[in-house]
């Protein structure tokens, strides 16, 4: 039996904020994020807008769950480095986040000029109810590890084409198939019935298909992205980061002293498996967090 019923931690933003942040960290997140914007992004997205619309465009981006903003705004970044002047309308309802968000524009004024950043508080549900039947319109969407929040995940996937200018990209990133959490997930349908259904990129792509939105064929190693987390702490007795850690991976508030021993053992035991991870020759065992890059771009009518 449970010690109390267990709570899905979107149900407490500010605890989901912070274990996302621990997790963040040992995964050396942003760095690798930062990274593929330098790298990948300029490629997959940007060039493509550049075809598409002249360089005195305002280009109009739309952030869903954009956290606490370190890729976003590096998005917007490199988008302005070709256009006249970008702006980012950001739907994510976690304040603790948007506080993040609105202090990093601050502290890199003029890395952001001609940039104007427009951070709401809201879902993407609330933010599609507010906007009723005439929702604005967008050169470049992203929904970065968000999409799984939403409360249709198929049918948002179809809205946010939806809102895209001709022209315009989509830009979904998500956990792999092979990724530890989608193992970890798939192992215990107990935790989908308290989180609600989870997805990966195979529901992306079905997703896109069954609204026949074409997206590109991307190159796997530019698609699949490798990533880790060192979840080594999880397994040391009495450590708060890793019950951070495990609350953000289980996707539970206090998974630690919420779940019976026996369903918290099962869990970070499976977590720390080989099917999740893998365990170096020093002791550190990294997680599994591989993700996937998906584009898609609204045709332009002839
Ligand atoms: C895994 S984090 C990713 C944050 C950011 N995109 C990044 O990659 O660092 C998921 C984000 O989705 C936000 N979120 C939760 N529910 C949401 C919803 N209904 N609509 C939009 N965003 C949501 C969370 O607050 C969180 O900031």
């Amino acid at each position: 039996m449970e010690k109390a019923k267990l709570k899905y931690i979107l149900d407490d933003l500010d605890h989901y904020t912070k274990s996302y942040h621990v997790f963040a960290k040992k995964s050396s997140k942003f760095t690798g994020l930062v990274k593929w914007v330098e790298d990948v992004f300029p490629k997959l997205v940007l060039d493509k807008l550049v075809e598409s619309f002249s360089a005195e465009t305002q280009i109009n981006v739309l952030g869903v769950g954009s956290g606490s903003g370190e890729m976003d705004s590096k998005m917007a970044a490199s988008i302005k480095t070709r256009f006249k002047s970008v702006r980012n309308v950001v739907v994510e309802p976690g304040e603790k986040q948007l506080e993040k968000y609105r202090s990093l524009v601050e502290s890199k004024k003029s890395e952001f000029e001609g940039i104007e950043f427009d951070l709401r508080q809201l879902g993407i549900d609330e933010y599609r109810a507010l906007e009723g039947n005439h929702s604005s319109k967008y050169h470049f969407i992203n929904a970065i590890q968000s999409l799984y929040y939403a409360d249709d995940f198929n049918d948002t996937i179809r809205y946010l084409y939806d809102c895209l200018e001709e022209g315009g990209i989509l830009l979904i990133t998500i956990i792999s198939d092979i990724s530890g959490s989608w193992r970890l997930w798939n192992h215990f349908p107990r935790l989908q019935d308290i989180i609600g259904p989870y997805f990966c990129v195979q529901h992306l792509r079905q997703g896109l298909s069954s609204h026949d939105i074409p997206f590109h064929d991307i190159p796997f190693d530019e698609n699949h992205q490798r990533a880790h987390v060192d979840i080594t702490s999880c397994f040391e007795k009495g450590s708060k980061e890793g019950k951070l850690l495990v609350d953000f991976i289980s996707q539970i508030v206090d998974f630690h002293g919420s779940a019976s021993p026996e369903f918290y053992k099962e869990v970070v035991d499976y977590i720390g498996s080989e099917e999740c991870s893998e365990r170096k020759e020093d002791g550190t065992i990294l997680y599994n967090n591989d993700w996937d890059a998906v584009v898609a771009q609204k045709p332009i009518s002839k």
